[in-house]
């Protein structure tokens, strides 16, 4: 097996231009030929420019972005479905694309594990053999199998079903015929391309929460590609967001909703409710260093709409004292601010359409609101 230090994945300046001898154009690409240029000075497409990022082992990662921009494709790198033209891709501080063909084989039975947006179950098999056949080619006997399978299947609520076959089951269940599958390799890296994407609203919401339940327990690597935000917000630690096969943008969920990098970012953000993903350190005053701590107190990630609740439930409450570590006063919040922090801002974007750098929650409130 490879000698992987843990599920961490680094990806270092990754480029990918599709077409031979590739690699020849990267010099230009870097340089900043536009893709637009490329395509028409070589017919040569990138899809991939100086991607970079970071994912800390046992931390979701959702990649998202329009059709198109490159979530596939750059999912596809991290178990080496896809060579890159340029960089590097490591896991666990092992770089994927110098693995030897053996090693390279090994570590895709064992150590990274995928579920795919159509399932990709063998039709000829029940549940439970699907479940069992990624440890089978490994040459793992299917009697010491069955326990551990029979345990994911009841993790993932498909108890029952295991011996029906893929064309008896719907979408939704037969997604969780493919989770228990790569949960059963026990691999520390799952990869998830537009997993839930093709599943109804109400049985997609309900799949994301399996894996968040799960994942309080298993702890992998999970990446997770998707073009709904809702889902994104809901199961991303880290968000990135690609655009064209370049990323415009990286950060946890509250850094997505209040410091849109560009037009693309916002009219993705647009439809989002801040009160449920921005929490007090974003929307706070600060407080003088030195200052007591007064009245009601709120951890700095409670969100806005937990304040909300709290402040209206009791009249006399006139603000909540935020505190970080140790109870440590961060800084104080009023029922007004939190008001005028949720209205959406009509100057969001600058007079060239182009989404203004610094955040749209606005702490600044006017007079006229302040007034008691
Ligand atoms: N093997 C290939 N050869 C040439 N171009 C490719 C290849 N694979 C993907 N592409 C191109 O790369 C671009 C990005 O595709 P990709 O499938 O990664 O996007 P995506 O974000 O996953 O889209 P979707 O949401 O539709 O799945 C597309 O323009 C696609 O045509
Ligand atoms: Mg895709």
């Amino acid at each position: 097996m490879v000698d992987i230090k843990d599920g961490s994945i680094e990806i270092r300046n990754l480029y990918k231009i599709f077409g031979p001898k590739a690699a020849s154009h990267v010099a230009a690409v870097k340089n900043g030929l536009s893709k637009a240029d490329l395509l028409q000075k070589t017919g040569y497409a990138h899809e991939l420019r100086d991607i970079n990022l970071d994912i800390p082992a046992g931390s979701i990662e959702v990649i998202m972005g329009l059709s198109g921009s490159g979530k596939s494709t750059l999912i596809r790198h991290i178990n080496r479905l896809i060579d890159p033209t340029a960089g590097e891709v490591l896991i666990g501080g092992v770089d994927v694309c110098k693995m030897k063909y053996r090693d390279l084989r090994d570590f895709r039975r064992r150590q990274i594990a995928m579920v795919f947006q159509k399932f990709a179950l063998l039709p000829h098999r029940n549940m439970l053999d699907n479940v069992i056949y990624g440890l089978e080619v490994c040459g793992v006997e299917r009697k010491g199998s069955v326990d551990t399978a029979m345990r994911w299947i009841e993790r993932v609520s498909f108890k029952g079903f295991e011996q029906r076959y893929p064309n008896q089951l719907s979408g939704g269940m037969q997604q969780r015929v493919g989770l228990a599958r790569a949960l059963f390799i026990d691999a520390p890296v799952l990869l998830m391309d537009e997993a839930y994407s093709g599943l109804d609203p109400l049985i997609r919401t309900d799949m994301q929460t399996v894996l968040l339940d799960l994942q309080k327990e298993i702890r992998k690597t999970i990446v997770f590609t998707t073009h709904d935000l809702d889902e994104a917000l809901r199961l991303g630690d880290q968000i990135a967001i690609l655009r064209d096969g370049r990323m415009v943008q990286q950060g946890t969920k509250q850094d997505i909703v209040l410091r849109l990098a560009d037009d693309y970012v916002t009219n993705f953000v647009k439809q989002v409710n801040r009160g449920r993903v921005v929490s007090m350190d974003g929307v706070m005053s600060p407080l003088r260093s030195g200052a007591g701590v007064a009245g009601r107190l709120v951890t700095a990630d409670t969100t806005m709409e937990e304040a909300i609740s709290i402040l209206t439930r009791d009249a006399q409450l006139e603000q909540l004292t935020v505190v970080g570590e140790n109870s440590r006063p961060l800084g104080t919040i009023t029922l007004r601010q939190l008001a005028w922090a949720l209205i959406t801002p009509d100057d969001a974007l600058d007079d060239d359409g182009r989404a203004r750098t610094e955040h749209p929650v606005r702490t600044d409130v006017p007079a006229e609101f302040s007034r008691g």
